[in-house]
Protein backbone atom coordinates (compact mmCIF):
# COMPACT_ATOMS: atom_id res chain seq x y z
CA UNK A 1 0.00 0.00 0.00
CA UNK A 2 1.26 3.34 -0.81
CA UNK A 3 1.80 5.61 2.39
CA UNK A 4 1.53 9.26 0.56
CA UNK A 5 3.55 10.86 3.24
CA UNK A 6 3.18 14.13 2.07
CA UNK A 7 -0.75 13.98 1.95
CA UNK A 8 -0.75 12.58 5.61
CA UNK A 9 1.50 15.10 7.27
CA UNK A 10 0.23 17.77 9.32
CA UNK A 11 0.24 21.49 8.23
CA UNK A 12 -0.14 24.89 10.04
CA UNK A 13 -2.49 27.29 8.42
CA UNK A 14 -1.86 30.21 10.42
CA UNK A 15 -3.30 29.55 13.72
CA UNK A 16 -5.00 26.42 11.71
CA UNK A 17 -3.45 23.09 12.61
CA UNK A 18 -4.59 20.48 10.08
CA UNK A 19 -3.63 16.90 10.54
CA UNK A 20 -3.49 16.61 6.94
CA UNK A 21 -3.38 18.08 3.61
CA UNK A 22 -6.50 17.13 2.44
CA UNK A 23 -9.15 20.04 2.21
CA UNK A 24 -12.99 20.29 1.16
CA UNK A 25 -13.05 22.07 -1.97
CA UNK A 26 -16.24 24.49 -1.83
CA UNK A 27 -18.67 23.68 -3.78
CA UNK A 28 -22.59 25.18 -4.10
CA UNK A 29 -25.23 22.90 -3.45
CA UNK A 30 -28.24 25.80 -3.08
CA UNK A 31 -29.47 23.93 -0.41
CA UNK A 32 -30.04 27.21 2.35
CA UNK A 33 -33.17 28.85 3.02
CA UNK A 34 -35.07 30.80 0.71
CA UNK A 35 -34.20 33.69 3.14
CA UNK A 36 -30.48 32.86 2.57
CA UNK A 37 -29.69 31.05 6.33
CA UNK A 38 -28.03 27.92 6.86
CA UNK A 39 -29.86 24.92 7.73
CA UNK A 40 -29.21 21.45 9.50
CA UNK A 41 -29.16 19.74 6.46
CA UNK A 42 -26.25 21.72 5.67
CA UNK A 43 -24.41 21.19 9.56
CA UNK A 44 -24.91 17.44 9.11
CA UNK A 45 -23.41 17.50 5.53
CA UNK A 46 -20.56 19.81 6.17
CA UNK A 47 -18.93 18.02 9.41
CA UNK A 48 -19.63 14.76 7.63
CA UNK A 49 -16.62 15.52 5.68
CA UNK A 50 -14.61 16.12 8.81
CA UNK A 51 -15.93 12.55 10.10
CA UNK A 52 -14.39 11.07 6.93
CA UNK A 53 -10.81 12.44 7.95
CA UNK A 54 -10.61 16.00 6.25
CA UNK A 55 -9.04 18.59 8.55
CA UNK A 56 -10.83 21.72 6.76
CA UNK A 57 -13.46 22.56 4.91
CA UNK A 58 -14.21 25.63 2.57
CA UNK A 59 -18.09 26.66 2.26
CA UNK A 60 -19.51 27.11 -0.69
CA UNK A 61 -19.67 30.32 -2.12
CA UNK A 62 -21.67 32.62 0.39
CA UNK A 63 -23.01 35.94 -0.57
CA UNK A 64 -21.64 39.21 1.30
CA UNK A 65 -24.11 41.40 0.54
CA UNK A 66 -27.71 42.05 -0.49
CA UNK A 67 -27.61 44.71 -2.81
CA UNK A 68 -26.60 42.76 -6.13
CA UNK A 69 -23.63 39.88 -4.97
CA UNK A 70 -26.68 37.00 -4.75
CA UNK A 71 -26.02 34.53 -7.57
CA UNK A 72 -28.48 31.50 -7.25
CA UNK A 73 -31.94 31.03 -5.91
CA UNK A 74 -31.51 29.08 -2.00
CA UNK A 75 -27.47 29.91 -2.04
CA UNK A 76 -26.58 31.14 1.39
CA UNK A 77 -25.46 34.34 2.67
CA UNK A 78 -23.86 36.40 5.33
CA UNK A 79 -25.34 39.64 4.34
CA UNK A 80 -27.36 39.96 7.56
CA UNK A 81 -26.97 39.67 11.22
CA UNK A 82 -29.74 36.51 10.94
CA UNK A 83 -27.83 34.81 7.99
CA UNK A 84 -24.15 35.11 10.56
CA UNK A 85 -26.23 33.86 13.32
CA UNK A 86 -28.11 30.14 11.05
CA UNK A 87 -24.38 29.54 10.50
CA UNK A 88 -23.48 28.80 14.14
CA UNK A 89 -24.93 25.45 14.56
CA UNK A 90 -22.87 24.64 10.84
CA UNK A 91 -19.60 26.07 12.42
CA UNK A 92 -20.26 24.09 15.66
CA UNK A 93 -21.16 20.83 14.00
CA UNK A 94 -17.34 20.69 12.10
CA UNK A 95 -15.83 21.89 14.96
CA UNK A 96 -17.27 19.35 17.13
CA UNK A 97 -16.26 16.68 14.66
CA UNK A 98 -12.55 18.00 14.86
CA UNK A 99 -12.13 19.78 12.19
CA UNK A 100 -11.65 23.97 11.05
CA UNK A 101 -14.28 25.60 8.50
CA UNK A 102 -13.66 28.54 6.06
CA UNK A 103 -16.40 30.34 4.86
CA UNK A 104 -15.68 31.02 0.90
CA UNK A 105 -17.26 34.63 -0.21
CA UNK A 106 -18.77 35.12 -3.26
CA UNK A 107 -20.02 37.98 -5.64
CA UNK A 108 -21.85 37.27 -8.52
CA UNK A 109 -21.08 40.41 -10.71
CA UNK A 110 -22.92 39.63 -14.06
CA UNK A 111 -23.21 35.53 -13.43
CA UNK A 112 -26.70 36.00 -11.81
CA UNK A 113 -29.11 33.22 -12.57
CA UNK A 114 -32.53 34.82 -10.29
CA UNK A 115 -34.88 37.37 -10.75
CA UNK A 116 -34.72 40.84 -8.61
CA UNK A 117 -32.31 42.40 -9.51
CA UNK A 118 -29.93 44.09 -12.35
CA UNK A 119 -26.87 42.43 -11.89
CA UNK A 120 -23.64 44.16 -11.82
CA UNK A 121 -20.29 44.17 -13.19
CA UNK A 122 -17.04 46.19 -14.66
CA UNK A 123 -18.69 46.19 -17.94
CA UNK A 124 -21.55 46.13 -19.53
CA UNK A 125 -20.56 43.30 -21.56
CA UNK A 126 -23.23 39.86 -21.54
CA UNK A 127 -21.45 37.14 -20.23
CA UNK A 128 -20.63 34.48 -22.46
CA UNK A 129 -21.79 30.95 -21.96
CA UNK A 130 -25.42 30.13 -20.50
CA UNK A 131 -26.74 29.63 -16.97
CA UNK A 132 -25.70 26.86 -15.41
CA UNK A 133 -28.40 24.37 -15.39
CA UNK A 134 -27.24 22.34 -12.09
CA UNK A 135 -27.97 25.28 -10.23
CA UNK A 136 -31.16 26.39 -11.71
CA UNK A 137 -31.35 28.18 -14.69
CA UNK A 138 -31.11 28.01 -18.45
CA UNK A 139 -31.05 29.97 -21.24
CA UNK A 140 -28.70 33.16 -21.82
CA UNK A 141 -27.56 35.86 -18.66
CA UNK A 142 -28.72 39.29 -18.05
CA UNK A 143 -26.81 42.08 -19.89
CA UNK A 144 -25.05 43.64 -16.82
CA UNK A 145 -24.85 47.21 -15.32
CA UNK A 146 -21.50 48.99 -15.64
CA UNK A 147 -20.38 49.33 -11.61
CA UNK A 148 -20.07 53.01 -10.22
CA UNK A 149 -17.60 53.99 -8.44
CA UNK A 150 -19.89 54.03 -5.55
CA UNK A 151 -21.18 50.77 -6.71
CA UNK A 152 -17.55 49.47 -6.82
CA UNK A 153 -16.95 51.00 -2.59
CA UNK A 154 -20.68 49.03 -1.74
CA UNK A 155 -19.00 45.39 -2.79
CA UNK A 156 -15.92 46.46 -1.26
CA UNK A 157 -17.30 46.97 1.96
CA UNK A 158 -20.05 44.12 1.48
CA UNK A 159 -17.06 41.57 1.27
CA UNK A 160 -15.31 43.40 4.83
CA UNK A 161 -18.34 43.16 6.64
CA UNK A 162 -19.41 39.95 5.55
CA UNK A 163 -15.70 38.73 6.44
CA UNK A 164 -16.41 40.00 9.84
CA UNK A 165 -19.76 38.49 10.48
CA UNK A 166 -18.08 35.50 9.94
CA UNK A 167 -15.11 35.51 12.20
CA UNK A 168 -18.04 36.60 14.88
CA UNK A 169 -20.00 33.61 13.46
CA UNK A 170 -16.99 31.40 14.69
CA UNK A 171 -15.80 30.66 11.08
CA UNK A 172 -12.47 29.89 11.49
CA UNK A 173 -11.40 31.85 8.25
CA UNK A 174 -12.87 33.36 5.10
CA UNK A 175 -11.35 32.83 1.29
CA UNK A 176 -12.70 35.35 -1.11
CA UNK A 177 -13.68 34.15 -4.44
CA UNK A 178 -11.05 35.56 -7.33
CA UNK A 179 -12.05 32.70 -9.61
CA UNK A 180 -13.84 30.93 -11.70
CA UNK A 181 -15.79 34.41 -13.76
CA UNK A 182 -17.55 35.54 -10.22
CA UNK A 183 -17.17 39.39 -9.85
CA UNK A 184 -13.53 39.74 -8.77
CA UNK A 185 -12.43 37.41 -11.59
CA UNK A 186 -14.49 39.54 -14.34
CA UNK A 187 -12.77 42.36 -12.92
CA UNK A 188 -9.29 40.33 -14.12
CA UNK A 189 -10.47 39.38 -17.47
CA UNK A 190 -9.60 41.76 -20.31
CA UNK A 191 -13.03 40.90 -22.39
CA UNK A 192 -15.62 41.49 -19.13
CA UNK A 193 -13.65 44.42 -18.10
CA UNK A 194 -13.65 47.57 -20.42
CA UNK A 195 -12.96 50.19 -18.00
CA UNK A 196 -11.03 53.22 -18.87
CA UNK A 197 -10.49 54.31 -14.78
CA UNK A 198 -8.34 52.73 -12.56
CA UNK A 199 -9.93 49.44 -12.40
CA UNK A 200 -9.43 48.87 -15.89
CA UNK A 201 -6.60 48.50 -18.67
CA UNK A 202 -3.12 46.51 -17.88
CA UNK A 203 -2.86 43.80 -15.97
CA UNK A 204 -2.35 45.72 -12.44
CA UNK A 205 -5.05 47.73 -12.67
CA UNK A 206 -7.60 44.66 -13.30
CA UNK A 207 -6.26 42.82 -10.41
CA UNK A 208 -6.61 46.48 -8.23
CA UNK A 209 -10.23 45.50 -7.13
CA UNK A 210 -9.33 42.11 -5.32
CA UNK A 211 -6.34 43.41 -3.62
CA UNK A 212 -8.73 46.02 -2.21
CA UNK A 213 -10.62 43.72 -1.13
CA UNK A 214 -8.17 41.87 0.45
CA UNK A 215 -7.46 45.00 1.90
CA UNK A 216 -10.42 45.68 3.60
CA UNK A 217 -11.35 42.55 4.97
CA UNK A 218 -7.87 42.49 6.69
CA UNK A 219 -8.76 45.86 8.12
CA UNK A 220 -12.30 44.39 9.27
CA UNK A 221 -10.81 40.84 11.09
CA UNK A 222 -7.43 41.88 11.95
CA UNK A 223 -3.61 40.68 11.12
CA UNK A 224 -3.88 37.38 12.48
CA UNK A 225 -6.93 35.88 10.93
CA UNK A 226 -7.23 33.57 7.89
CA UNK A 227 -7.93 35.25 4.91
CA UNK A 228 -7.62 33.36 1.12
CA UNK A 229 -8.51 34.18 -1.89
CA UNK A 230 -9.09 31.57 -4.94
CA UNK A 231 -7.65 32.41 -8.18
CA UNK A 232 -8.58 30.67 -11.74
CA UNK A 233 -7.53 30.92 -15.46
CA UNK A 234 -11.01 28.93 -16.46
CA UNK A 235 -14.70 30.27 -15.44
CA UNK A 236 -17.69 27.87 -14.91
CA UNK A 237 -19.26 29.93 -18.46
CA UNK A 238 -15.53 29.44 -20.02
CA UNK A 239 -13.62 26.75 -19.36
CA UNK A 240 -11.00 27.13 -21.67
CA UNK A 241 -9.75 30.49 -20.93
CA UNK A 242 -6.00 31.72 -20.47
CA UNK A 243 -4.48 34.90 -18.95
CA UNK A 244 -3.43 36.71 -22.25
CA UNK A 245 0.59 37.26 -21.26
CA UNK A 246 1.15 34.08 -19.61
CA UNK A 247 3.64 33.68 -17.07
CA UNK A 248 4.27 37.21 -16.86
CA UNK A 249 0.17 38.03 -16.28
CA UNK A 250 0.85 35.52 -13.28
CA UNK A 251 3.85 37.37 -11.91
CA UNK A 252 2.06 40.70 -11.41
CA UNK A 253 -1.47 39.00 -10.20
CA UNK A 254 0.66 36.78 -7.77
CA UNK A 255 2.59 39.67 -6.66
CA UNK A 256 -0.33 41.99 -5.75
CA UNK A 257 -1.88 39.44 -3.82
CA UNK A 258 0.78 38.85 -2.07
CA UNK A 259 0.79 42.87 -0.75
CA UNK A 260 -2.46 42.68 0.08
CA UNK A 261 -0.92 40.33 2.89
CA UNK A 262 -3.75 37.13 2.69
CA UNK A 263 -2.86 33.99 4.43
CA UNK A 264 -2.62 31.88 1.56
CA UNK A 265 -3.86 31.37 -2.14
CA UNK A 266 -5.88 28.84 -3.44
CA UNK A 267 -5.29 28.11 -7.18
CA UNK A 268 -7.93 25.90 -9.39
CA UNK A 269 -7.74 24.64 -13.06
CA UNK A 270 -8.69 21.61 -14.97
CA UNK A 271 -5.77 19.48 -13.68
CA UNK A 272 -3.74 21.23 -11.02
CA UNK A 273 -0.72 19.08 -12.02
CA UNK A 274 -0.96 20.53 -16.32
CA UNK A 275 1.41 23.69 -17.22
CA UNK A 276 -0.55 26.63 -16.74
CA UNK A 277 1.02 28.19 -19.84
CA UNK A 278 2.22 27.57 -23.15
CA UNK A 279 5.46 29.76 -22.20
CA UNK A 280 5.86 28.06 -18.89
CA UNK A 281 6.88 24.93 -17.31
CA UNK A 282 5.07 25.67 -14.45
CA UNK A 283 1.76 24.69 -12.82
CA UNK A 284 -0.60 27.51 -11.65
CA UNK A 285 -0.34 26.01 -8.35
CA UNK A 286 3.58 26.38 -8.84
CA UNK A 287 3.20 29.94 -10.24
CA UNK A 288 1.74 31.32 -7.04
CA UNK A 289 4.44 30.07 -4.80
CA UNK A 290 7.09 31.44 -6.61
CA UNK A 291 5.50 35.01 -7.41
CA UNK A 292 3.86 35.32 -4.23
CA UNK A 293 6.13 32.63 -1.31
CA UNK A 294 2.86 32.05 0.41
CA UNK A 295 0.90 29.15 1.37
CA UNK A 296 -1.01 27.34 -1.32
CA UNK A 297 -4.23 25.28 -2.07
CA UNK A 298 -4.07 23.59 -5.36
CA UNK A 299 -7.21 22.48 -6.96
CA UNK A 300 -8.38 20.22 -9.48
CA UNK A 301 -8.72 16.61 -10.15
CA UNK A 302 -6.53 15.78 -7.35
CA UNK A 303 -9.30 13.02 -6.11
CA UNK A 304 -6.17 11.02 -7.53
CA UNK A 305 -4.40 10.51 -4.92
CA UNK A 306 -1.10 9.37 -6.73
CA UNK A 307 -1.42 13.33 -8.40
CA UNK A 308 -2.63 15.50 -5.00
CA UNK A 309 0.85 13.52 -3.23
CA UNK A 310 3.21 14.87 -6.55
CA UNK A 311 2.13 18.11 -6.44
CA UNK A 312 2.40 18.12 -2.34
CA UNK A 313 5.63 16.33 -2.69
CA UNK A 314 7.02 18.99 -5.77
CA UNK A 315 6.43 22.28 -3.30
CA UNK A 316 4.12 23.51 -5.45
CA UNK A 317 1.67 22.99 -3.54
CA UNK A 318 1.36 22.96 0.32
CA UNK A 319 -2.57 21.77 0.51
CA UNK A 320 -4.74 20.01 -2.12
CA UNK A 321 -8.84 20.68 -2.19
CA UNK A 322 -11.01 17.77 -3.50
CA UNK A 323 -14.02 18.91 -5.05
CA UNK A 324 -16.58 16.35 -7.31
CA UNK A 325 -14.27 13.00 -5.48
CA UNK A 326 -15.07 14.23 -1.97
CA UNK A 327 -18.85 14.05 -3.19
CA UNK A 328 -19.13 10.68 -3.35
CA UNK A 329 -16.35 10.05 -1.69
CA UNK A 330 -17.10 11.96 1.94
CA UNK A 331 -14.26 9.58 3.83
CA UNK A 332 -11.80 10.45 1.11
CA UNK A 333 -8.93 10.93 3.72
CA UNK A 334 -9.99 7.65 5.14
CA UNK A 335 -10.34 5.87 2.59
CA UNK A 336 -6.82 6.75 1.01
CA UNK A 337 -5.16 6.48 4.28
CA UNK A 338 -6.85 2.45 4.72
CA UNK A 339 -6.19 1.67 0.94
CA UNK A 340 -10.04 1.27 0.45
CA UNK A 341 -11.24 2.12 -3.23
CA UNK A 342 -12.86 5.46 -4.49
CA UNK A 343 -15.93 5.58 -5.66
CA UNK A 344 -15.87 7.01 -9.10
CA UNK A 345 -17.47 10.47 -9.55
CA UNK A 346 -19.95 10.91 -12.41
CA UNK A 347 -21.66 14.18 -13.20
CA UNK A 348 -25.03 12.40 -13.43
CA UNK A 349 -24.13 12.76 -9.45
CA UNK A 350 -25.79 16.76 -9.85
CA UNK A 351 -28.21 16.16 -11.76
CA UNK A 352 -31.01 17.46 -12.28
CA UNK A 353 -29.89 19.73 -9.80
CA UNK A 354 -26.69 20.08 -7.45
CA UNK A 355 -28.48 19.88 -4.25
CA UNK A 356 -27.77 18.21 -1.17
CA UNK A 357 -28.93 14.81 -1.37
CA UNK A 358 -30.68 12.69 1.34
CA UNK A 359 -27.93 10.65 1.88
CA UNK A 360 -25.77 13.57 1.91
CA UNK A 361 -27.35 14.86 5.26
CA UNK A 362 -28.37 11.80 7.29
CA UNK A 363 -25.62 8.94 6.71
CA UNK A 364 -22.57 10.41 8.90
C1 LIG B 1 -21.55 21.38 -7.74
C2 LIG B 1 -20.32 22.23 -7.72
C3 LIG B 1 -20.39 23.49 -7.14
C4 LIG B 1 -19.25 24.29 -7.09
N1 LIG B 1 -19.32 25.51 -6.45
C5 LIG B 1 -18.20 26.24 -6.25
C6 LIG B 1 -18.21 27.39 -5.41
O1 LIG B 1 -19.23 27.78 -4.83
N2 LIG B 1 -17.05 28.06 -5.26
C7 LIG B 1 -15.89 27.67 -5.87
O2 LIG B 1 -14.86 28.31 -5.71
N3 LIG B 1 -15.85 26.57 -6.65
C8 LIG B 1 -16.96 25.83 -6.83
N4 LIG B 1 -16.90 24.67 -7.56
C9 LIG B 1 -15.63 24.21 -8.10
C10 LIG B 1 -14.94 23.21 -7.16
O3 LIG B 1 -14.53 23.83 -5.96
C11 LIG B 1 -13.69 22.60 -7.83
O4 LIG B 1 -12.86 23.64 -8.22
C12 LIG B 1 -14.04 21.75 -9.04
O5 LIG B 1 -15.02 20.78 -8.73
C13 LIG B 1 -12.78 21.04 -9.56
O6 LIG B 1 -12.22 20.23 -8.55
P1 LIG B 1 -12.32 18.63 -8.63
O7 LIG B 1 -11.64 18.24 -9.92
O8 LIG B 1 -11.65 18.10 -7.41
O9 LIG B 1 -13.79 18.32 -8.68
C14 LIG B 1 -18.03 23.85 -7.66
C15 LIG B 1 -17.99 22.58 -8.25
C16 LIG B 1 -19.10 21.78 -8.28
C17 LIG B 1 -18.99 20.42 -8.90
Amino acid sequence: MTTYVNLFSSYQLDSLQLSNRAVLSPMTRTSAEPSGEANERMARYYSRFIKGGFGLVITEGIYPDLNSSQSYTNQPGLATAAQAESWKPVVAAVHEAGGKIIAQLMHAGALVQHQGFTPIAPSAVKPVGTMLEDHGGSGEFALPKEMTHADIRQAVDGFAQAALRAKNAGFDGVEIHGANGYLLDQFLTDYTNKRTDEYGGSTERRIRLMVEVLQAIRLAVGPTYTVGVRISQGKVNDFHHKWNNGEQDAEIIFNHIANAKPSYIHTTEYKAWTQAFSNSASTLAGLAKRYSQLPVIANGKLGDPEQAERILKSGEADLVAIGTDALVNPDWVRKVKDGKPLTPFDHSYLHPAATLREEEYTIS
